[in-house]
């Protein structure tokens, strides 16, 4: 099913929603009207029984050129202090869902991603690149802070000065480096992205569902805590997990102990069977 919202698109295949910065005209920059429509798209993919795996990509030769200096700064700011934290908060708020998505999340960088793009490049669980891709915190470039949680993901992904280096200057890096660098898992030439894109999607699709919301949010949540906050965070986030999904790892257990149909080491259970 197709569904054109003028400035984001999506389809969903195979259980997998492809989510598209739609503005390619202008580089996928991100207006309030791009940061409202994602929020809508989100809405309505997140809980879809079709959908598995949510990959966020971009028409064109971007992935998004960051926020959109005459939409998102100077029209809004035009409107006050209201406009501007409205403005904010579309944005922000969209990311926020991202971050927190139900379902495991693949940024598909096949162009552009500057500023504030890495606010959903960081939200995206996982994130492949093409070797053509430009990546940058190219605020300072026009005079002002890599603020919207870019500073923030720079530092969450990056060595110090690797992060400091980046913002201060303003140089973008190709996706090979952003490889390197821990900004992204992967980068490929472009004529192979989707190919590779998908086949983590399917792998993640073959996984327990709820295990996998469990364990995206504990690998984003147990980096500020203790130790041993930590550990008592996962014994209960898997107690809670367990409520979702009573029989799931009673079955992986069983196919594996019992059964010996699989290797939990090399491979995923057959959560259909259970
Ligand atoms: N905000 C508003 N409009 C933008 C943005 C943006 N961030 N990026 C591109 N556009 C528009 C251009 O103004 C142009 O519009 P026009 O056709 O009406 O003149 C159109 O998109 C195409 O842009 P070009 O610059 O012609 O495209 P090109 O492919 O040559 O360059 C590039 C692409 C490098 C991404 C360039 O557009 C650019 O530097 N954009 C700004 C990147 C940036 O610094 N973003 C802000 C980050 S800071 C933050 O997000 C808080």
């Amino acid at each position: 099913m197709a569904n054109d919202v003028d400035t984001v698109s999506y389809d969903v295949r195979d259980g997998i929603a492809w989510l598209r910065f739609n503005r390619p005209d202008k580089r996928n920059a991100m207006s309030p009207t791009l940061n409202r429509a994602m929020m809508e798209a989100l809405d309505e993919l997140e809980f879809r029984e079709d959908v598995g795996v949510l990959v966020l990509t971009g028409e064109g030769s971007a992935w998004t050129a960051g926020m959109d200096l005459k939409e998102y700064f100077r029209e809004s700011e035009a409107d006050g202090l209201k406009g501007v934290r409205r403005a904010q908060r579309e944005s922000y708020g969209w990311w926020r869902r991202l971050r927190w998505f139900q379902k495991p999340t693949i940024a598909m960088v096949n162009g552009w991603c500057f500023g504030g793009g890495y606010g959903p490049l960081f939200a995206c669980d996982l994130a492949f690149a093409a070797d053509e891709s430009k990546f940058g915190l190219s605020e300072i470039n026009w005079g002002i802070l890599p603020g919207g949680g870019a500073t923030k993901v720079a530092v969450e992904l990056l060595p110090f000065r690797k992060a400091m280096y980046h913002a201060m200057l303003g140089e973008p890096v190709d996706g090979k480096t952003a490889a390197e660098w821990g900004l992204v898992n992967e980068s490929l030439p472009l004529a192979e992205l989707e190919a590779r894109v998908t086949e983590v999607a399917k792998k993640l699709l073959e996984k327990n569902p709820v295990a996998l919301k469990a364990t995206k949010d504990a690998v984003r949540r147990v980096g500020v805590m203790t130790y041993d906050e930590a550990e008592d965070y996962l014994v209960r986030a898997q107690e809670a997990a367990n409520s979702y999904d009573a029989t799931g790892r009673k079955e992986g257990i069983r196919q594996f102990i019992d059964e010996k149909s699989y290797k939990p080491g090399l491979g995923a259970y057959d959560k259909s069977r259970s």
